[in-house]
């Protein structure tokens, strides 16, 4: 019996080779675990650009509202430069993340020991790092009206609009406060309350809500010191609330601390559907990578982790997800490596499939 239903979309650029080995991943738990899924596959970004002359059909858009979770690959590349901005392949993403209303955007940065020496930080500062930033991500100056390229005193003005309504901040605030209770308990809220009128009602309103999470222990920081503070010493914090384009900016710093950006999964999260299940989308925090595109080469284990991203969250399977989880820390203890992950001396890397390989051999050797 089928535990529900996945749609995946491998997308643009490393896309399709990272997402070939979650399908074997998914096969595997289907095969060994009886955890079967019912599996449909769609084009977004420049492949459905190339196919329907629109980054996302119609659609595959009403696909994405029914099923319990959306995988993603990686959306862009070089080729789709020149495509005006409606049409452009982030724009896909953009409007799946919208119209499904995943205001909450789960990115953990996470330090597997096995590869602390990648860090640009020394390993004291880096070992054992274990950080969830959630970010909201259907709001905000993404999303902000007025916009646009304007004509004022003959000359052109752009124009974003930073913009946070108390129900959007309280609700990605409840998120994370959740969260924060099944983790340490600490939560600390990013904003600019010092320059930004939204900033201060961001810090109202979470710490109203702080009042119905009393155990967990609520610290704000703006959030250029943020960042700051997140390069000196991260594993001060447990988990990080804050906007969208700051969560967008401070993820990838707390991504690059963990050195190895193709490790790094996320979960984007909704309300609750009709089953109980939240809409849901999952990617790995790296892009399509281009330059490496079709050679085998790239890193299949933030694609894989997101999956396992939708194990927990999605399906609450927890127990499985820990299993892959711990698949993959054991793999990368026995110095299997891909060729982003090189820099001892006399490690040959593996492929994609390779990695994908040693993945299964592990998880076969679990049961
Ligand atoms: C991310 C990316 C996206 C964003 C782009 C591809 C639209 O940088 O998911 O962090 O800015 O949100
Ligand atoms: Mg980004």
């Amino acid at each position: 019996m089928s535990i529900g239903s996945l749609l995946i979309l491998p997308g643009d650029g490393i896309g399709p080779e990272v997402m070939a080995e979650v399908k074997r991943i998914i096969d595997w738990f289907g095969e060994k675990r009886d955890l079967t899924f019912d599996v449909s596959e769609d084009l977004v970004g420049g492949a459905a650009y190339d196919a329907h002359g629109t980054p996302l059909h119609d659609d595959t858009m009403a696909k994405a509202q029914e099923v319990d979770a959306v995988l993603l690959g990686a959306v862009g590349g070089p080729k789709y430069d020149v495509l005006d901005f409606s049409v452009k392949p982030e724009r896909g993403l953009l409007r799946l993340r919208k119209e499904m209303d995943l205001f909450s955007n789960l990115r953990p940065a996470q330090c597997f020991d096995a590869l602390a020496d990648f860090s640009s930080l020394k390993r004291d500062v880096i070992a054992g790092l274990d950080i969830m930033i959630v970010r909201e991500l259907t709001s905000g100056v993404y999303f902000g009206e007025p916009r646009g390229i304007f004509t004022e005193n003959n000359e052109r003005v752009g124009i974003n609009t930073q913009r946070y309504t108390e129900s959007e901040i309280d609700r990605v605030a409840r998120s994370a406060f959740e969260l924060a209770m099944k983790r340490g308990k600490r939560l600390c809220s990013m904003e600019k309350a010092n320059v930004m009128e939204s900033g201060i009602l961001w810090r109202e309103v979470v710490t109203e809500v702080a009042k119905d999470y009393p155990e967990v222990e609520l610290s704000h920081m703006y959030a250029d010191a943020g960042g700051m503070q997140l390069a000196r010493w991260p594993k001060q914090f447990d988990v990080i609330v804050t906007d969208n384009l700051f969560g967008d900016l401070l993820s990838d710093v707390a991504a690059m601390l963990t050195g190895s950006l193709g490790m790094l999964p996320s979960a984007s999260l909704g309300l609750p559907m009709a089953n109980g299940r939240p809409k849901a989308l999952y990617e790995p925090v790296h892009g399509s990578a281009p330059d490496i595109a079709g050679q085998g080469k790239a890193n299949p284990i933030a694609c894989i982790l997101s999956f396992s991203m939708a194990l927990r969250y999605s399906f609450d399977l927890g127990a499985e997800a820990d299993r892959l989880e711990k698949a993959i820390e054991d793999v990368l203890a026995d110095g299997v490596r891909t060729a982003d992950l090189l820099g001892q001396e006399g490690v040959t890397p593996v492929s994609t499939s390779g990695m994908g390989d040693a993945i299964l051999a592990k998880l076969d050797a679990s049961l």
